[in-house]
């Protein structure tokens, strides 16, 4: 059964969103503002994560006091514009492990294409969050968390900021066990596979190419 996605509609995220889909938005702008949205999603994302305790002692008395149980996380980027997001994340959990997957759109097939992959050894016994700013036809982010089913990862969550219903549907038919988070989900794809009203191309608003 397909999963429903969480969207994540605090103001602060969506006011943020409106800015970094504007046109006029520089790319120094773009990055700061998709850092900021990956601080807050993450820890939207991370809501559920189980707690253990452990002795420490306030300044008045000993106390057992909550902290993250479990390995560290693993935040998977996949590249290039997985980068943008997976920084703001990154500040707020800095001990996570980091994986990679390159995987780029043919633009005749819109198909996921393979061309770098870099994950941690011990995947397999970790929360593994796969961050790509734009889910749009979904090729990509489904052939991203086959690979790391393949490679061991159970646990997985996908992380986005916007998504299209279309790309929606086929990720959560394709991974009906991976919760989807996402600031918003828009309206359609277009012929050429961009997410609309969406942003352009995440990628060279990131780095301005
Ligand atoms: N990738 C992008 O960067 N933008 C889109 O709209 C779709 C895919």
């Amino acid at each position: 059964m397909a999963n429903t996605p969480t969207v994540v509609n605090h103001p602060l995220v969506q006011h943020k969103l409106s800015y970094l889909r504007a046109r006029e938005t520089p790319p120094a702008e773009f990055r700061r503002l998709l850092r900021e949205i990956g601080q807050l999603m993450i820890y939207e994302v991370l809501r559920d994560l189980p707690l253990t305790t452990k002795t420490i002692e306030t300044p008045l008395t000993p106390m057992q006091a909550p902290v993250i149980d479990g390995k560290k996380l693993v935040l998977v980027s996949i590249l290039r514009a997985g980068n943008g997001l997976l920084d703001g994340m990154l500040e707020l959990v800095p001990l996570a492990r980091v994986g990679h997957v390159g995987l780029y759109r043919d633009p005749e097939s819109l198909e996921a294409v393979e061309y770098y992959m870099k994950l941690p050894p011990d995947i397999a016994a970790r929360q593994t969050i796969v961050v790509d700013p734009m889910l749009a036809t979904a090729n990509t982010a489904t052939a991203a968390v086959t690979k790391l089913k393949d490679a061991g990862a159970a646990q997985i969550k996908f992380a986005c900021v916007l998504a299209a219903p279309e790309g929606v549907a086929k990720f959560s038919n394709a991974h009906p066990d991976v919760p989807l988070y996402t600031a918003a989900i828009d309206d359609h794809l277009n012929d050429h596979g961009y997410i609309v009203p969406g942003l352009g191309d995440a990628g060279d608003r990131i780095y301005g190419t």
